[in-house]
């Protein structure tokens, strides 16, 4: 599907409307889909045996990112998020990159990470070279240890090891988790290795269990956008379109927020302050696509914020720079997902979101999942180097305020739209501007 994700006027349809058009346009079954996101998709019963002292269901809205295309494939972008504009920015910044091509990325290496710690060592440089010297019968021991992974072409790969000081070193054993996030392989993995490891370097066994800096299963994405874009396109709209709520930059020259956005990335650059700021921009559109698919966003967080540290000082993941009249963004970061196993086991709303998304590995939902990191932090920066965020924002906050006042359908884009204009969005408001709309027709 070229055209597949860019759907004109999607926000505006009910949200009845909204499924069928999705349900359509990925070739899932409506009923299955509406079945998936009623309520969440999980019951209590099942939720009691995902976790302890079960209560209940935490709801949370799930929506879909517009006009992605990532490698030249069209992407409907599932993700699950409490902010508002989130969504609507990230389709919005699609769109823009779309002209261009969209984005390209790819998954840099594939591998997970397991560590073994050895303390009390006599003599740690020894016991380096031998287990290296035994590199090849731990990577039989560890193989041994998960035949199913091998039986689907993964398995580990490689053995390093380091002398951290103190008498204690650290063996790495790096693993081809194939279309799992890996984290029960590799802790079993290491876990087989643990007695062998500290016979082996004469020393006593300590922890056993994955890295969450996963540097060498990273994914790089980049996206080239010209001048004209960041000029004339509006935002703020949910389908990164115009509303009645949105507001246009275009009294600003389209050079001049290449400028700014690239002037903005280089305060990232520079000051760990902002870098944090920005990478929780990435992690906004980030986060939400590894929620929505139902994986472990702690250990993603984890991860990214290492990574983004791992030069001994905290760096954005992601910089932008002029390149004639585009501007250019680059992104990278580990990212270990998965579209087997885990959550997806018992969430019919992460099995859905995955259908939705069309994915066939694990290494294509990073890619997907890091270019909506990337859309996210550009129409972030583009909203702070031109007027800020705070409008943008509002807008879509007066939506909210608009329902929680009664507004229904139409109504909420009318009253959302005195409100934001009239700059008081609070609920007394927006009942006020309901009644007078309602009294005129
Ligand atoms: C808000 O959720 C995210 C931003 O603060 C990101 C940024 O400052 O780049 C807008």
């Amino acid at each position: 599907m070229s055209e597949g994700s860019r759907i004109p006027g999607f926000y505006k349809l009910s949200l009845a409307a909204r499924r069928e058009v999705i349900a359509e346009r990925t070739h899932v079954d409506l009923a299955q889909l509406e079945h998936a996101l009623e309520r969440g998709g999980l019951d209590t019963a099942t939720a009691d045996k995902v976790v302890e002292n079960v209560l209940g269901i935490y709801g949370l809205p799930f929506g879909v990112a517009l006009n992605v295309r990532v490698n030249g494939v069209d992407r409907l972008v599932p993700m699950v998020v409490e902010e508002p504009s989130v969504i609507a920015a990230a389709s919005n910044a699609a769109r823009m990159v779309r002209h261009s091509g969209g984005f390209r990325a790819e998954v840099v290496e594939s591998l997970m990470i397991g560590q073994v710690q050895v303390t009390d060592v006599e003599h740690p440089s020894e016991a380096v070279e031998r287990l290296e010297a035994a590199a090849g019968h731990l990577l039989e021991l560890a193989t041994k240890a998960v035949p199913n992974l091998v039986a689907r072409g993964g398995g580990p790969r490689a053995i390093d090891v380091r002398d951290l000081g103190q008498r204690c070193i650290v063996l790495h054993v790096l693993v081809d988790c194939r279309d799992a996030m890996g984290a029960n392989l590799v802790n079993t993995i290491a876990e087989a290795l643990g007695p062998l490891t500290a016979e082996i370097a004469r020393g006593k066994l300590g922890l056993r269990i994955l890295s969450n800096l996963s540097d060498r299963r990273r994914v790089h994405a980049t996206c080239r956008v010209h001048a004209r874009e960041l000029m004339s396109a509006p935002r703020s709209a949910p389908g990164g379109e115009a509303s009645p709520t949105s507001q246009r930059s275009d009294d600003i020259d389209g050079l001049e927020v290449v400028d700014a956005i690239v002037s903005a990335s280089r305060f990232a650059e520079l000051d760990p302050y902002r870098a944090a700021t920005h990478n929780k921009g990435i992690m906004n559109g980030i986060d939400a696509v590894v929620l929505a698919t139902g994986n472990d966003f702690r250990a993603v967080e984890a991860g990214a914020h290492a990574y983004a540290a791992r030069s001994g000082r905290y760096a954005p993941l992601a910089v932008w720079r002029r390149d004639g009249e585009d501007l250019v963004g680059e992104l990278e970061l580990p990212l270990s997902l998965g579209i087997v196993g885990g959550t997806l086991r018992v969430h019919p709303t992460a099995r859905l979101a995955l259908q939705m998304l069309n994915v066939k590995t694990a290494d294509e939902l990073a890619m997907v999942a890091a270019s909506v990191g990337l859309a996210s932090n550009l129409s972030a920066l583009r909203a702070l180097a031109t007027e800020g965020i705070q409008r943008g924002h509002m807008s879509l906050h007066a939506r909210s305020v608009a329902s929680a006042a009664g507004a229904l359908g139409d109504e909420v884009e009318l009253v959302a739209a005195r409100i934001a204009t009239d700059g008081t969005i609070t609920v007394d408001t927006a009942q006020r501007v309901l009644s007078e709309l309602r009294a005129l027709t």
